[in-house]
Formats: structure tokens, C-alpha cells, sequence
């Protein structure tokens, strides 16, 4: 894929925000516990707004191409990579919660959550690492595309869990749940073959 300008200022744009985000919420009370529960959440939120428009904007542009869908699907990967950022702030945020009280942190997760968390984060990095053009040239199209196939669908499930597992808890966590299911829906729809009539159009 050709890297574009606009992914570094979207990327930066992203940089900006999420820093600027994270520093407002724990500056001066990086010691405070609830307030480092909040940047988790918060994070968790920023991300799935970036993972969302990487997961479907490609799809989307087959459903329902116009420019600012195509606009959307040119800058793919700064969405993703902006996800990756996102993500690390969120384990950077765990880790100082770790840090703090670790029988919180255990109170709050679980073995099995930081395993499957663990995965994940192994194909956000290998992801990043491959969204670098010389990474992505060695690697060969099939091999690059199954990583980031496979990794966007684990990734989905992830946060289809953690929001999931939340909901149940409490009724304002079904809107990022039903979010995720029509993401789910224009993905698997961008999947189908186009009828002979469209393709021919
Ligand atoms: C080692 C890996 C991870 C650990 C230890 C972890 C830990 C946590 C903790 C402790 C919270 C709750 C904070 C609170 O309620 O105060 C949280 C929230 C959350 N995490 Fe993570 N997380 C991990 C990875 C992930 C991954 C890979 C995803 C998704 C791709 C994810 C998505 C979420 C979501 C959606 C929330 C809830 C946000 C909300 O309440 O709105 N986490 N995480």
C-alpha cells in the first residue's frame, strides 16, 4: 500500500488527542486509582473508534462507495495504526494500575483475560510492525493479508467480549455491543460477491 502524508498528519492528529486525552485525566493524580480506571475505560473507548473504521471502511467502500467512504478507506492504516496507539496507552494505563494495587488489578481481571489479552496485543504489534512498507514488501501479499485478517477478527472479539462480559452488568454497555454487530454485518456483507449486473455496471 502506498504511504500518504495525510496518514502521518492523521496519525500525529491521533497522537495529539489520545496524549492530550490521558495527561488531562491522570495529570496529578497519576497515584489515584479510580481515576486510572477511568483512563482504561477511556482508552478502551478511543480504541475501539479507530479499530471500527479500519474494520469496515474497506468493506464499506464496496457496499456503498462515495467520497468521503473513500476517503475513509485510503487512510486504512493510519485508523489502524492510530487503534495500535490507542491500545498501548490502554496497557500503559494497566500497567500503572498494576503498579498501584495489584489486588485491585486482580479484583478488576483475570488470568484467562490477560492471556487472550496477551494474544491480542501480540497481532497488534506484529500488525504495526507490518503496516511498515519494508515489512510488508518481504512479507508477500497472502501472508500479510491472513496476519491482518485473522488479527482484525481477533481483535473484534476481543472487544465483542469485554463489552460483552460488561453488559450484562450494565444496560449502557449494549450500544458499543450492537456498535460491534453492525460492524459485523457490513464486514461479512462487504465480503459477498457482487451480483454479475453490479460487477458489469
Ligand atoms: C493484558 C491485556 C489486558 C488487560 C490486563 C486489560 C485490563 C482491563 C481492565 C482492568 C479494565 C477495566 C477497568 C475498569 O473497569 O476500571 C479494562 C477495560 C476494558 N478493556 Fe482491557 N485489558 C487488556 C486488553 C484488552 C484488549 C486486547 C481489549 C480489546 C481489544 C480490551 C478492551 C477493553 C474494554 C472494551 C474495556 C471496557 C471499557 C469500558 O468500560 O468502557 N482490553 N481492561
Amino acid at each position: 500500500m502506498e504511504r500518504k502524508s495525510s496518514d502521518g498528519v492523521l496519525i500525529g492528529l491521533a497522537a495529539l488527542g489520545l496524549g492530550a486525552m490521558t495527561a488531562a485525566i491522570v495529570y496529578g493524580h497519576a497515584g489515584d486509582t479510580d481515576v486510572v480506571r477511568f483512563a482504561i475505560r477511556m482508552t478502551a473507548r478511543t480504541s475501539l473508534g479507530f479499530f471500527l473504521v479500519a474494520f469496515v471502511a474497506g468493506p464499506l467502500l464496496r457496499l456503498m462507495p462515495g467520497p468521503f467512504i473513500r476517503w475513509l478507506a485510503g487512510h486504512r492504516r493510519a485508523f489502524g495504526l492510530s487503534f495500535a496507539l490507542s491500545h498501548a496507552t490502554h496497557l500503559t494505563m494497566i500497567g500503572l494500575l498494576y503498579s498501584l494495587d495489584r489486588t485491585l488489578f486482580w479484583t478488576l481481571t483475570n488470568p484467562v483475560t490477560v492471556a487472550t489479552g496477551v494474544i491480542a496485543y501480540g497481532f497488534i504489534a506484529m500488525m504495526t510492525l507490518t503496516s511498515l512498507d519494508a515489512l510488508h514488501r518481504r512479507m508477500g501479499p497472502k501472508l500479510w493479508r491472513g496476519l491482518h485478517v485473522l488479527g482484525a477478527w481477533y481483535i473484534w472479539i476481543s472487544f465483542a467480549v469485554a463489552f460483552g462480559k460488561r453488559a450484562v452488568m450494565n444496560g449502557h454497555y449494549w450500544l458499543p455491543v450492537a456498535i460491534l454487530i453492525v460492524a459485523l454485518a457490513v464486514r461479512l456483507l462487504g465480503m459477498m460477491p457482487k451480483p454479475a449486473k453490479a460487477v458489469a455496471a
